[in-house]
């Protein structure tokens, strides 16, 4: 049987409409999680769920514990992994509010947990990250935007920032020119963690901005909340969507 679980990001510390079935108080040999994990019954369907950030959302990206999170809901039995995250669009048609389904990323994060890996007992892995995102979960994703009419980019390379502080104008340009079209904080090593623990993984993204320097000169935390607002509506009507046809 399969099991979806869904890790909300900045703005998604709930679901709308959900019956709360339980609330799991896990620990994981890495710690504990960003908060309980819930077991949700949305529209009849029975799902996990996550505030990446705690609820309240209070745990910057870099403190993550991406591992924990991770353990922990495989141990309530997900078997797959919908991640919603709010970015910065690098991708100049790019439009605050509008939704993107990366299919690639690139890691620029820095001195994070980051495997399972990491001991003398544990094995070495070496897995295989080609495609970082799960093909269907992706294809759903774009399949649901489409039949709603949303404003939806089908792919796209993440750029993995370390946070908190947006980027520098310069290191925008960089990412750029490596291909990135979106950039955000909290997607490595949630992926590559996922990939270890061979749950298929997909992410669902809202620009909220465009990136430093591709927009307006400075960056304000009001227009961020502003354009969370509509993207965070629209991503609820794409997991509303998607969930009823799991
Ligand atoms: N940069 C990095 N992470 C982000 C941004 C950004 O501009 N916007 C939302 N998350």
């Amino acid at each position: 049987m399969t099991r979806l679980a869904i890790i909300g990001g900045t703005g998604l510390c709930e679901l709308p409409r959900v019956a709360l079935l339980e609330s799991l108080e896990l620990d994981t040999p890495y710690g504990v999680p960003s908060a309980p994990v819930q077991r949700l019954d949305w529209q009849g369907r029975e799902l996990l769920f996550l505030a990446r950030h705690g609820q309240p959302h209070r745990i910057p990206p870099h403190k993550i514990n991406y591992r924990a999170n991770l353990w922990a809901l495989r141990e309530a039995g997900a078997t797959e992994v919908l991640a919603v995250a709010a970015v910065g669009g690098i991708d100049t048609r790019m439009a605050p509010g509008d939704l993107a389904v990366p299919d690639q990323l690139i890691d620029y994060t820095w001195g994070r947990e980051h495997t399972y890996a990491d001991s003398a007992d544990a094995p070495l892995l070496h897995v295989d990250f080609t495609a970082p995102y799960d093909r269907a979960w992706r294809e759903r994703l774009c399949a649901a935007a489409r039949e709603l009419a949303l404003p939806c980019f089908e792919s796209g390379t993440y750029g993995a920032a370390q946070g908190p502080r947006l980027e520098t104008s310069a290191e925008i340009a960089r990412m750029a020119r490596d291909g990135c079209t979106l950039v955000g904080m909290t997607g490595m090593p949630e992926a590559g963690l996922a990939r270890e623990l061979e749950l298929p993984y997909a992410c669902l993204a809202v620009v909220v901005n465009l990136a430093a320097g591709l927009g307006p000169e400075i960056i304000t935390m009001d227009d961020i909340h502003q354009a969370l607002e509509l993207g965070m509506g629209r991503v609820k009507a794409v997991l509303e969507r998607v969930v009823g046809e799991v």
